[in-house]
């Protein structure tokens, strides 16, 4: 059976970000950073999620969708990161999974969307080792206290965006810039990954973990041997560099050659973190195009500006094709046992008008990645399963509650959902499967 699903991330929708015990997260700190979030915006109240669950579950139902994809906020459920668990935190997921699981709807966690308890981040986050020991005890306490409703488990959630957007380019949370300490978190949060994925199978050999890892493959408008070493170093910071040790138990040499650091590996680290996996969960959006630039840093490659190309409200490229090619790759290289779309969608700047939104590029971006996905699986690619980001609009990280994901539209001051066509689209689509 091909699973439809949704996926959205705690701290862009929950809010009650003060309520029921819950403690402060780096996204919390990051976004009072002043210039750290477009507009100041922050995750507070987001969509209101943590009162409002009960209609957005409605919402999933409606949509006709088998599964929802959402992420448990650590510092709801342990709130130093570390010792006691918080039972106002850990009631909310009872209600909400029990409340999907009324609604023939299969709730599909991820434990680590990138909202570390600050207490953990005080304590170094993911450059200091004992996070990941710490990640994998929550990762126990979660399996024991929803595995009797829980069968499938994401451990995190594109660790790229943690390590090099969190640690070298400090776009996200924690905001730092330092290369060997993105290498540091890259190691951890690979080896707290390792370490959930024995903890969750010490709780129950039923359980089917995974790990999602977000793909940008990487083109070039040159030809020259050096345009293809701009594509090959992208290709290698972006994408193996987290696939290699998960499936293959080692970083990809060219990259830690160039890199000239070391990454530090402690003896086991390599088979915790190549753990064999049931699934990999794989997020596409976009291409980038890339040029050689013997000055940048850390890699000699740059980005550049692809002419006459389309592009969504977020300035990626719409390129569905490199979708197909892109899991046929993936199969081909990493032989995973099953392939989940976890996340896959586009952000425009929607209007509503009449009390209605209507999301043509949406659409459109959708019907074009969905029939380029089932290309794939039709050629032999096991992709079982597709959820579309997001449910919601949403708290967009760094972009603030400008940039809209959702298929529902969120009126943000009242906190009104409006299915935007492209979700009437998706439940006709669902339906006639
Ligand atoms: C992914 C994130 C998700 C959302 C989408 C647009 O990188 O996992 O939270 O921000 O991008």
């Amino acid at each position: 059976m091909f699973t439809w699903g949704v996926s959205t991330s705690a701290y862009q929708i929950e809010g009650a970000a003060n309520e029921g015990g819950r403690a402060p997260s780096i996204w919390d700190t990051f976004s009072r950073i002043p210039g750290a979030v477009a507009k100041g915006d922050n995750g507070d109240v987001a969509c209101d999620h943590y009162h409002r669950y009960e209609e957005d579950l409605d919402l999933i139902k409606w949509l006709g969708v088998d599964a929802y994809h959402f992420s448990i906020a650590w510092p709801r459920v342990i709130p130093n990161g570390k010792g006691p668990l918080n039972q106002t935190g850990l009631d909310f997921y009872d209600r909400l999974i029990d409340g999907a699981l009324e609604r023939g709807i299969t709730p599909w966690p991820t434990l680590y969307h990138w909202d570390l308890p600050q207490a953990a981040q005080d304590k170094g986050g993911w450059n200091n080792r004992d996070t990941a020991y710490w990640f994998a005890e929550y990762a126990h306490a979660m399996a024991e206290r929803f595995g009797d409703r829980i069968k499938n488990w994401v451990t995190i959630n594109e660790p790229f965006c943690s390590a090099w957007l969190g640690h070298l380019y400090g776009v996200m949370a924690p905001g730092i810039k330092d290369l060997q300490t993105g290498i540091n978190a890259t190691h951890h949060l690979l080896l707290g990954h390792g370490l959930a994925v024995d903890a969750l199978r010490q709780v129950s050999a039923d359980f089917k973990v995974g790990i999602t890892l977000n793909f940008t493959p990487a083109i070039t408008l040159g030809d020259s041997a050096e345009d293809q070493l701009a594509v090959q170093y992208a290709d290698g910071f972006d994408n193996r560099w987290f696939a290699d040790p998960v499936f293959k138990a080692s970083y990809p040499k060219d990259i830690v050659e160039a890199f000239g650091k070391e990454v530090p590996i402690q003896p086991g680290d390599m088979d915790l973190i190549s753990r064999p996996l049931d699934f990999l969960g794989l997020n596409y959006y976009f291409r980038q195009t890339v040029a050689y630039d013997e000055s940048a840093k850390p890699l000699p490659y740059k980005m550049v500006t692809a002419p006459n190309v389309e592009r969504t409200g977020m300035g990626w490229e719409v390129h569905a094709g490199t979708f197909t090619e892109l899991l046929k790759h993936i199969n081909n290289e990493y032989q995973p046992k099953e392939i989940f779309i976890t996340e896959n969608g586009s952000a425009w700047d929607d209007v509503v008008v009449d009390g209605k939104v209507d999301d043509p590029n949406r659409t459109s971006y959708l019907a074009r990645h969905l029939d380029a996905m089932f290309e794939a699986k039709n050629a032999g690619v096991p992709v079982n399963g597709y959820f579309a980001w997001s449910l919601i609009d949403n708290f967009e990280w760094a972009y603030g509650y400008d940039k809209r994901f959702g298929l529902i539209y969120v009126d943000y001051p009242t906190q009104k959902r409006i299915p935007k066509s492209s979700a009437y689209y998706y439940r006709d689509r669902i339906k006639n499967s």
